[in-house]
């Protein structure tokens, strides 16, 4: 690795949010050079006191039921232990022994004092010697993030095919170093977890860039989502890259209430795209401009259907309007790529060359979509019985099975779906295909009494494709 004076030195983490967990172990071995060992409990952080020598505690307690602080600063004066101790958030530690920061300090005076107690100087850092590469721990590494800079992976010697002598100790550097992530790209989740299952246990960036690479994963997308000069294609593509980035990272680590933020800005921006969309053939012109997933073209196009039936509906309010689009954007959000959402029937899965356990996922994504989502509890008031039903039936454990008694949201999400997906099945084969005919598909295909208030509305949608 690297020698800036605080090599060798070994701090716990003491956090359990995997988002947070990454953002602070990679700021803490980018900005102060040290190895961060992770500890969920308090349990494990007594365990890494026992194994190692550390040099410092960093406790976020904010968001443990139990006062971590206290038993972690506890156990340090029954074993007669003197090492710094920075926790942030409320603690009965007695604070002339540990250091107690307000849970609204900012990350970079957290580790200004880090640095400090460790001695650690911004020239210090500068003055080190570290390889061209900078290793990046892989545990500190989010699928869903954007890449401010390359992102590579050691290749082993075996793979590198011009041997180092023929070239200069630059260029043999070079050759080590595979790129898997250019800027501006969104880390994968079956990426990482590939590379994990090969044991890989660093990525690596340009070591010149690599504050640039930290400084840039607060996703700062929402900013750009923000952005009142955005022209209507950019917007598409932001969102599209937002909602890449909240697929990767919550099949990853669950939803963490930064995603929901993040979402609820996607949505927003959803909206207005929807709003500033005279009708639904210039929404798909601007879909189709730039590539992007089926399953972000299907939930914009679910919320744009929705929203116009809703509208409709003499149930149709603003509230059940907002809760659609969160439903239309969250829920197939445990599917793992395009072809998974593109089934309709439980047989088309049945048949279809999935293995097993994927079959199974497909199948049951309403219900674990939801289940997901409940565990949050800034959701809109009954948005996960929704996503439970967005298929029809009351268990989410099939796409064809309907039963009776859904909500009337579910039954228009039903309709908002197969319009989207009869659409985006013939632009993507070429074929063309009018407002009149989806109709007749889907009263061909839906003909139930509790269904039948949802078409005369979507008469009334103006589709030339
Ligand atoms: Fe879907
Ligand atoms: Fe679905």
């Amino acid at each position: 690795m690297y020698n800036n004076g605080s090599m060798n030195k070994k701090i716990i983490l003491l956090e359990h949010r995997p988002d947070y967990r990454a953002i602070y172990g990679l700021n803490l071995t980018v900005y102060i050079g040290v190895e961060v060992l992770v500890a969920i409990t308090v349990r494990e952080v007594v365990k890494y006191l026992e194994d190692y020598e550390c040099t410092l505690i960093f406790i976020d307690a904010k968001s443990y039921v139990i006062d971590v602080g206290l038993e972690v600063f506890n156990h340090l004066s029954k074993k007669n232990l003197h090492i710094p101790c920075f926790i942030v958030g409320q603690t009965k530690a007695l604070q002339d022994v540990v250091t107690v920061f307000d849970s609204k300090i900012d990350l970079k005076n957290i580790l200004h004092n880090i640095a400090k107690v460790l001695n650690v100087t911004s020239m210090s850092m500068y003055q080190a010697k570290h390889p061209k590469y900078f290793p990046l721990p892989i545990e500190f590494i989010l699928p869903g993030w954007e890449c401010a800079c390359p992102l590579y992976k050691k290749v082993s010697v075996e793979q590198v095919a011009v041997s180092s002598e023929q070239v200069s100790p630059e260029q043999a550097a070079d050759q080590n170093y595979e790129l898997l992530f250019d800027t501006g790209s969104v880390i994968l989740n079956d990426t990482l977890e590939a590379l994990e299952c090969g044991d890989i246990k660093y990525l690596y960036v340009d070591a010149k860039l690599r504050l640039k690479f930290v400084n840039s994963l607060t996703m700062q997308i929402s900013a750009k989502l923000n952005d009142p000069n955005l022209t209507y294609t950019e917007k598409i593509l932001t969102v599209a890259k937002a909602y890449q980035m909240i697929q990767e990272q919550s099949r990853r680590i669950g939803i963490a209430e930064s995603t929901i933020a993040l979402a609820n800005e996607c949505i927003k921006a959803m909206n207005s795209i929807i709003e500033f969309s005279p009708d639904l053939n210039s929404l798909l012109q601007g879909l189709y401009q730039q590539d992007s997933s089926y399953l972000y073209r299907h939930s914009l196009l679910i919320n744009y259907i929705g929203a116009h039936i809703i509208k409709n509906m003499n149930w149709g309010s603003r509230e059940q309007q907002e809760k659609f689009s969160f439903v239309a954007f969250f829920h197939d959000i445990i599917l793992n790529n395009d072809e998974m959402a593109k089934f309709r029937t439980d047989s088309e899965v049945y048949n279809s060359k999935l293995p097993e356990e994927q079959k199974k996922l497909v199948l049951n994504h309403a219900l674990d979509s939801a289940k997901l989502l409940s565990k949050v509890k800034s959701i809109p008031f009954g948005a996960d019985t929704i996503i439970k039903q967005h298929h029809g039936n009351k268990n989410g454990k099939s796409l064809s099975d309907i039963s009776l008694g859904i909500s009337p949201m579910a039954i228009v999400f039903i309709f908002a779906e197969e319009y989207a997906h009869i659409i985006l099945s013939n632009k993507d084969s070429s074929r063309e295909i009018d407002n009149y005919a989806i109709i007749r598909m889907l009263s061909s295909k839906y003909n139930l009494p509790a269904f039948n208030k949802v078409l005369p509305v979507l008469k009334t949608l103006k589709l030339t494709v």
